[in-house]
């Protein structure tokens, strides 16, 4: 059985989505294997990130990545990637369909609310390095750390 790393970004988190993305996770037949909060390193959010280190927009895009906790999980099902990236919808919200993930939430293209990854090659990559890595120890969270979009009353 196939296997996908996916990820829910800084302003999933901030907004609440981790429940309804799951949700669409478990509702499309997808098992949840693995799955750890964790707010990222640089240099984990460097690494993730790394076959884009030379577009002008990876600053913005590790800087956004590193803005607040993420939900990181791994799911397994048939033609695990293909699917989630079905669910998950196109890059950019503009384009992405009404019904996909990206299309229903999101507005921004670096605020687009999941990562997932594009083959299974990268998917076993990404999975070790979130889940096998020493980088990986559970921990909790501050409320700091959300940032300050965050919307919590205490
Ligand atoms: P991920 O699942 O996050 O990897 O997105 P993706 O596979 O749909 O797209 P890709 O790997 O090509 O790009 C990674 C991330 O970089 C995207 O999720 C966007 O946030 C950002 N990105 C990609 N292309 C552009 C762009 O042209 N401009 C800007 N500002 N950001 C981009
Ligand atoms: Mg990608």
């Amino acid at each position: 059985m196939e296997s996908t790393f996916v990820m829910i970004k800084p302003d999933g988190v901030r907004r609440g989505l981790i429940g309804p993305i799951i949700t669409r996770f478990e509702q499309k037949g997808f098992t949840l294997i693995a799955m750890q909060f964790m707010h990222l390193e640089r240099s984990l959010a460097e690494q993730h990130y790394g076959e884009h280190k030379n577009k002008p927009f990876f600053n913005e895009l590790v800087e956004y990545l590193t803005s607040g906790p993420v939900c990181a999980m791994v799911w397994e099902g048939r033609h695990a990637v293909a699917n989630a990236r079905s669910i998950i919808g196109k890059t950019n919200p503009v384009e992405a369909s009404p019904g996909t993930i990206r299309g229903d939430y999101g507005m921004d293209i670096t605020g687009n609310i999941v990562h997932g990854s594009d083959s299974p090659e990268s998917a076993q990559h990404e999975i070790s390095l979130f889940f096998h890595s020493a980088m990986s120890a559970p921990m909790f969270m501050e409320i700091s750390d959300f940032g300050h979009t965050a919307n919590i009353s205490h």
